[in-house]
């Protein structure tokens, strides 16, 4: 009898063709059995407890004082064929509690159930306080040994590997909360080093709501559901969060992070990191240089729309956490490259007129690039998620050799707060020596005792010194491997409760952030704002926020309150002038394609020769290849079969990046035809499509896409429709031959070159990323292959292109004719020249610049304080005179400082001084830096002189 339901037709011609054993595990499929196949009836013989899965693995087996224990990992946990109790006492029966007769009372004398069921009440631990939803992985860190001149730590030393694990993460959620919610995400990383575990515990937005820790429990009460009824769950988008933070406007740039689509990430795997803080890292001589960390995504900084977002919350609320396990286990590795801002460890901490100590500041690319140090790449699945992913224990104190704090205010803070929380979330002091936190370096601690003890210590004397114990352990020094705080010299200070003044600008940076965006990346910044202030009940909430909005930019203020149907105050603080960031937008670049989710629809109809092939070629391209079908199970037989990954009825449009047709898929037997994606429009209105017109560049996620500017776009994002107007549909079967049978043009889908711009050249394309921006574009996708980059050799270090500028013979004459931003930099690099030359091992001391002032050393200072004078005159805070006073005056306790004439009349002064072609090379070096503003003060000398680097007479 035929079947006029197409639904029913389909399923019953696939169940047809189901053979015994026929559906085998596919390679790169996520969601793959593991490696025996279950049979259907319950087995008999007793055996061992089966290996993790391939793609899986657990902590390194190490003793708690971590020591390789060579024990197979499977068999930490489990061993043995027969169930036990925790005694290891073999059971007969699990099922029946022991009665008085099977219709009896439960006896209390039954040991089995007491414990299974005591255990089982004592299964759940408290959640983080925030951070409570992640997913992790375990991966490797590759150095490139390029961070060796500013760091001794061993983990970057070149070509050393690191065993690491990574756990990410939303803030505001409980544990089961979804994932596409708009929110910060975390990302912590644990090394295992060879000096002990170091831990960078960041974020994917740069900079933090709030500038002191003190304010933390504040924030989070605020963005944590109502206490009354505890709602809404995992969300920004209500009064007491914008409470907060309009009343508190140093959140102001954070908030307009989340508010961009950073909050919505596309998938941790396309996630930048961040360490947000400012670090001190030390070398080998002791020289210190203060950075920034940054983890930069190989496959590009790509997000959701917020129609997505949504329904994907519905339909996958574990959307990120399985798009992180499914591509691991296709073969997918995630890589990001590890990277760092440098700038010199100044006494003021500034740079640029930054403060770095301030958390709600980062700092331009364009002004500190990113230097990549290393190499991360995650391969491995955890095989128990509470083991691992729950119990891990991240703490920003956990610090090696090489890396140090600073004093940022909200460090301090978070220095004191992770091992306190840990107590109680994992029950006890003796958290490190869980198997996921356990060093891979040697333990030999004084800490002894207290609940969960796995260590057997021996010894009578757990204290120093000692002679009992053979005086062990011994201390080390910083020569044998001792972290070693770096003196830093503290300012005089009376105790107060204030912040710097430096602490007091909130805008200027946001601006800079708004500034950045594309157009479409503004538009969903309104869009944002609209919807999350348009959940706000309190009326006095949305007008303090639109004042703040104002403070950044009036437009901004003027879209999201007419869509709150307000009026637009005007800024109560006048406007900063900033430069755009191109490097902070996430349109332009061609990124590789590497684990995006192809749908193949095919059905029992269509014409399924090729799919295999399509199917190999997806793979091959390191996506994840989904076969979709009216129904499930198997078509075909042989080599020729297609196993159903997905059916109608299990398959949502957001699950996939792309989707094949092949041939010409059945209807949806629940389709409703006008508007439902699986009732295909007529076939004549479908259209095949060549991949030069339309692939990634016409996906769904994100508008990280030039593309994307398009009127689809706005559409999409103006009109909460069906996303799947947006999808990019490819038709195997009516598509033009060569795009049927090239494999080029798979590939060329495959590595994400579908557009004409991405043909051209990295270097070619406007707005270019700096960080990974391969140099052969796009085409550079590197599959389930490790990726490497070779960066170059030695670090840049910030400060390199170091100068004392003197366009004129005259200091002050010179200091006077400096820019702002110059004149800012050049007290700081007067004073790091002068510890060039005075303090020993002190970096740079072989640099041009330090050398021509080798024996003036006065004549530098006096230099510097013509700077801050004329730094300061407009009203400007320094503290570099003083530290260019104190520096010298420590080293030359003997002298004052002349005046210049007095110097000269000394004969103090270098002799370069005056020499013409020395000052000329200056006023054109300043005409490259700043054209605007030096052209009209040096019209007739050319931008492209070479610096002249003159020698000092004197030697050191
Ligand atoms: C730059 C600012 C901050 C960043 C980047 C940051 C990042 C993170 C991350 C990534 C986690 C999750 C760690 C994991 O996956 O287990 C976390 C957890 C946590 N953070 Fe922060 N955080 C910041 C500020 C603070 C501050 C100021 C405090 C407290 C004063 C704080 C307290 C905590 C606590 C208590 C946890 C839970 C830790 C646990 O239970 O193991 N954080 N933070």
């Amino acid at each position: 009898m035929s079947e006029a339901n197409p639904l029913k037709r389909a399923a019953r011609k696939i169940t047809n063709s189901l053979q015994d054993n026929g559906a085998t595990p596919e390679e790169g499929i996520p969601g793959r059995p593991g490696p025996e196949s279950p049979s259907v009836a319950e087995p008999t013989e007793p055996r061992d407890p089966l290996p993790p899965k391939p793609d899986q693995s657990g902590p390194d087996t190490v003793s708690p004082t971590g020591q390789p224990t060579g024990a197979d990992q499977a068999r930490m946990a489990q061993s043995g064929s027969y169930l036990t109790t925790a005694q290891s006492t073999r059971l007969y029966d699990t099922d029946h509690s022991l009665k008085a007769g099977p219709r009896g009372p439960v006896l209390l004398q039954d040991h089995h159930l007491r414990e299974k069921v005591m255990h089982f009440d004592h299964e759940r631990i408290p959640e983080r306080v925030v951070h409570a939803r992640g997913a992790a992985a375990h991966g490797v860190f590759q150095s490139y040994g390029t961070a060796a001149s500013v760091t001794k730590a061993a983990f970057l030393s070149e070509d050393k590997e690191t065993p690491v694990f990574v756990r990410f993460s939303t803030v505001l959620g409980s544990r089961g909360s979804s994932d596409t919610v708009r929110d910060t995400r975390g990302f912590a990383t644990k090394f295992y080093t060879s000096e002990g575990v170091f831990d960078l515990v960041g974020n994917n937005i740069p900079v933090f709501f709030i500038q002191d820790a003190i304010k933390f429990p504040d924030v989070i009460h605020a963005g944590k559901p109502h206490p009354d009824r505890e709602i809404p769950q995992a969300q920004s988008a209500h009064d007491t969060f914008w409470d907060f933070v309009t009343l508190h406007t140093e959140a102001t740039h954070h908030t307009l992070w989340n508010m961009s689509d950073r909050g919505i990430p596309r998938s941790y795997r396309m996630m930048e990191g961040f360490g947000v803080h400012t670090f001190r890292l030390v070398n080998a001589e002791g020289a210190t240089t203060l950075v920034k960390f940054h983890w930069k995504p190989k496959l590009g900084v790509h997000s959701l729309v917020w129609e997505e977002a949504q329904i994907t919350n519905g339909v996958d609320p574990d959307f990120h956490r399985r798009d992180l396990a499914d591509a691991i286990e296709a073969g997918a590795h995630p890589q990001w490259e590890l990277g760092i801002q440098t700038f010199p460890d100044t006494p003021d901490q500034t740079f640029e007129g930054i403060d770095l100590l301030d958390p709600t500041n980062l700092v331009p690319e364009e002004l500190a690039p990113v230097q990549p140090v290393g190499l991360l790449t995650l391969m491995r699945n955890p095989s128990n998620f509470f083991a691992e992913t729950e119990q891990v224990a991240f703490h920003v104190g956990h610090l090696v050799p090489g890396v140090d704090v600073t004093d940022d205010p909200l460090l301090a803070g978070r220095l004191f707060s992770y091992l306190d929380t840990q107590i109680t979330r994992l029950g006890g002091p003796n958290f490190p020596q869980l198997p996921i936190n356990r060093p891979h370096a040697p333990v030999n601690d004084m800490l002894r005792d207290g609940m969960h003890q796995t260590a057997v210590h021996r010894g009578v004397a757990p204290y120093r010194p000692n002679s009992l114990d053979g005086g062990c352990p011994f201390l080390a020094g910083a020569d044998t491997g001792a972290f070693v705080e770096t003196p830093v010299r503290v300012p005089e200070a009376a105790k107060v409760r204030e912040a710097p003044e430096s602490f007091a600008d909130h805008f200027s940076q946001p601006r800079r952030f708004w500034l950045s965006m594309s157009p479409i990346e503004r538009e969903h910044i309104i869009a944002a704002y609209t919807f999350e202030l348009g959940k706000c009940y309190e009326q006095a909430v949305k007008e303090r926020a639109l004042q703040v909005l104002a403070n950044i930019d009036p437009n901004l203020c003027a879209e999201v309150a007419t869509g709150l149907g307000l009026p637009a105050p005007q800024p109560t603080v006048p406007l900063a002038e900033v430069e755009a960031s191109p490097a902070l937008s996430q349109v332009g670049g061609t990124w590789p394609t590497d684990g995006r989710v192809i749908g193949i629809v095919i059905g029992p109809d269509g014409d399924l020769r090729g799919v295999s092939a399509v199917r190999e070629a997806v793979l091959d391209a390191s996506m994840v290849p989904l076969v979709v079908a009216p129904a499930g199970g198997v078509f075909g037989s042989g080599e020729g079969m297609v196993t159903v990954q997905r059916t109608y009825a299990t398959a949502r449009s957001v699950e996939f990046d792309a989707i094949l047709l092949a041939g010409t898929p059945g209807v949806g037997g629940d389709a409703y035809g006008a508007r439902d994606a699986k009732a295909f429009p007529a076939p004549r209105s479908r259209r095949p499509v060549t991949p030069a017109s339309d692939c990634w560049c016409r996906r769904p996620f994100g508008t990280a896409r030039p593309s994307a500017r398009g009127p689809a776009a706005r559409r999409s994002s103006k009109h909460p429709g069906c996303p799947s107007t947006r999808r990019a549909w490819w038709s195997v079967t009516q598509a033009p031959a060569p795009w049927r049978s090239s494999p080029v043009c798979w590939a060329s889908i495959a590595r994400g070159t579908g557009s004409g711009l991405c043909e051209r050249s990295a270097s070619e394309r406007p707005g270019r990323r700096p960080g990974f921006a391969p140099d052969t574009a796009g085409l550079s996708y590197a599959g389930s292959r490790p990726f490497r980059r070779r960066p170059p050799r030695r670090l840049v270090t910030q400060g390199m292109t170091m100068q004392t500028f003197l366009p004129f013979p005259d200091f002050a004459a010179s200091a006077a004719a400096l820019d702002p931003r110059r004149l800012g930099k050049q007290r700081v690099e007067a004073l790091q020249l002068l510890r060039g030359l005075m303090v020993p091992g002190y970096g740079w001391r072989h640099h041009p610049a330090v050398r021509m002032w080798t024996g003036y050393e006065e004549a530098l200072v006096r230099y510097g304080l013509e700077v801050c004078c004329v730094w300061t005159a407009a009203g400007r805070a320094d503290t570099c005179a003083g530290s260019l006073m104190t520096d010298f005056t420590a080293h030359r306790a003997d002298v004052g400082v002349r005046t210049q004439e007095r110097l000269a009349a000394d004969g103090e002064l270098p002799p370069w001084l005056g020499n013409p072609a020395f000052h000329r090379s200056h006023r054109s070096a300043l005409r490259r830096k700043d054209p605007g503003f030096y052209a009209p003060l040096f019209p007739d000398v050319p931008e492209d002189l070479p610096y002249v680097w003159p020698a000092s007479d004197r030697s050191r």
